[in-house]
């Protein structure tokens, strides 16, 4: 019986084997093969990652030790859009905790879940390198800095429409 080998798609694969032209080794570009796979599926999976891993000619469990620890890579399916609720001290001391409830509240989900209609998963991050605006977030691709309760709604404010 013949096991079944995930298959990267050729584009991912176009996509990595690029960034592999500028470095000396394959697994050099662990983080960004993460990254390309991750911009076509939304989240790594453990097939993924075990493709990827095959790829780069490394292990598995190497390649999992990488994602794990580069806390922008997926490894559970996640929204369109991921909030990632800085929980750092600086973070906390200007309040993230009161702006994590008030996020629950006015999306329905605790951290770590996502809304039924798959639009938002919220998660904790560590120091997002903006120490100097906390309380800090980011919603997709964008950071937000100094949020307030206030200022929660409007980052939302596409919902309900
Ligand atoms: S502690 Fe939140 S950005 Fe540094």
């Amino acid at each position: 019986m013949s096991e079944l080998i995930p298959v990267l798609s050729e584009q991912e694969l176009r996509e990595i084997d690029a960034e592999i032209t500028h470095v000396p080794y394959r697994a050099a570009v662990a983080i960004d093969a993460l990254k390309i796979v991750q911009a076509h599926r939304g989240w790594v999976s453990d097939e993924s990652l075990q493709a990827i891993a095959r790829h780069l000619e490394m292990s598995a469990e190497e390649l999992d030790g990488i994602a794990t620890f580069y806390n922008l890579i997926f490894r559970r399916p996640v929204g369109d859009n991921v909030i990632l609720l800085c929980n750092s001290v600086t973070c906390w001391i200007k309040g993230c905790d009161s702006l994590q409830q008030r996020i629950s509240e006015q999306l329905g989900i605790g951290l770590g879940e996502t809304t039924p209609d798959n639009r938002y998963t919220l998660l904790p991050v560590t120091c997002l390198g903006a120490c100097d605006k906390a309380p800090v977030m980011m919603v997709g691709e964008e950071l937000h800095e100094d949020v307030t309760e206030q200022s929660l709604p409007t980052l939302f404010g596409e919902r309900g429409e």
